[in-house]
């Protein structure tokens, strides 16, 4: 699947002031600075749609973007980080939590994680959450430039056991480097498999 045409349609500080339900929803969700805008950035082909910072706490809202008229594009603040304090917390607590616990329309909680780390607590406690809510989710490894990829297999297989401790089954992964333009491919081709199951679903 390509992106054709991509609108930014509006920031909403809470709920209740987002678009109406009605589109299948993708949202990206991680840690602040994990690259959840570089890659709506690298999805959309466009290198400055949503704006990015080296400075974790950028996105301090919910912001959707319609994509070829049926599908939206949802990046959210970033959760838990320490520079950013509380207030950056706050903004995902309050807004991001409940968009993603009460959204109908949400096809897929796309949850970032920095390819880099060892399974940290937070990225797994937000993962357990969101399954136990029986959000539907994938878990997109960003980064990926920044180790070999020898490094990146270890890290991924180590999060797979992890998850396998706890869990059943384990979501889909996908790899990622806005950098590269790398992972563009694979998370289109899912987006555009899991439109036909949420039309077919409706
Ligand atoms: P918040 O909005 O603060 O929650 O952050 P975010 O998750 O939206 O992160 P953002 O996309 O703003 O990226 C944070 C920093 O990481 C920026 O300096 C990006 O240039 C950098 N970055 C993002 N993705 C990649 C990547 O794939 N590779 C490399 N090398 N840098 C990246
Ligand atoms: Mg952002």
């Amino acid at each position: 699947m390509e992106i054709k045409q991509i609108a930014f349609i509006k920031s909403s500080p809470d709920l209740k002031t987002c678009p109406p339900e009605g589109p299948p929803e993708y949202v990206f969700a991680g840690r602040s600075n994990v690259g959840k805008s570089s890659l709506l950035n690298l999805l959309a082909g466009k290198k400055n749609l949503a704006k990015t910072s080296s400075t974790p706490g950028k996105t301090k809202l919910i912001n959707h973007y319609l994509v070829d008229e049926t599908w939206y594009l949802v990046d959210l603040p970033g959760y838990g980080f320490a520079r950013t304090g509380k207030q950056a917390r706050n903004d995902f607590m309050l807004s991001g939590w409940e968009f993603i616990r009460k959204r109908k329309t949400l096809s897929c909680l796309f949850i970032l994680i920095d390819c880099r780390h060892h399974p940290l607590e937070s990225d797994l406690a937000f993962i357990n959450i969101a399954g136990e809510n029986q959000v539907p989710l994938a878990l997109i490894f960003t980064k990926s430039d920044k180790i070999s990829g020898v490094a990146l297999e270890r890290n991924l297989t180590k999060y797979r056991n992890t998850l396998l401790q706890t869990w059943e089954e384990l979501p889909p992964f996908f790899a990622t480097s806005s950098l590269r333009q790398t992972g563009r491919e694979e998370i289109l081709h899912f987006i555009g498999e899991s439109n036909r199951n949420f039309l077919n679903n409706l």
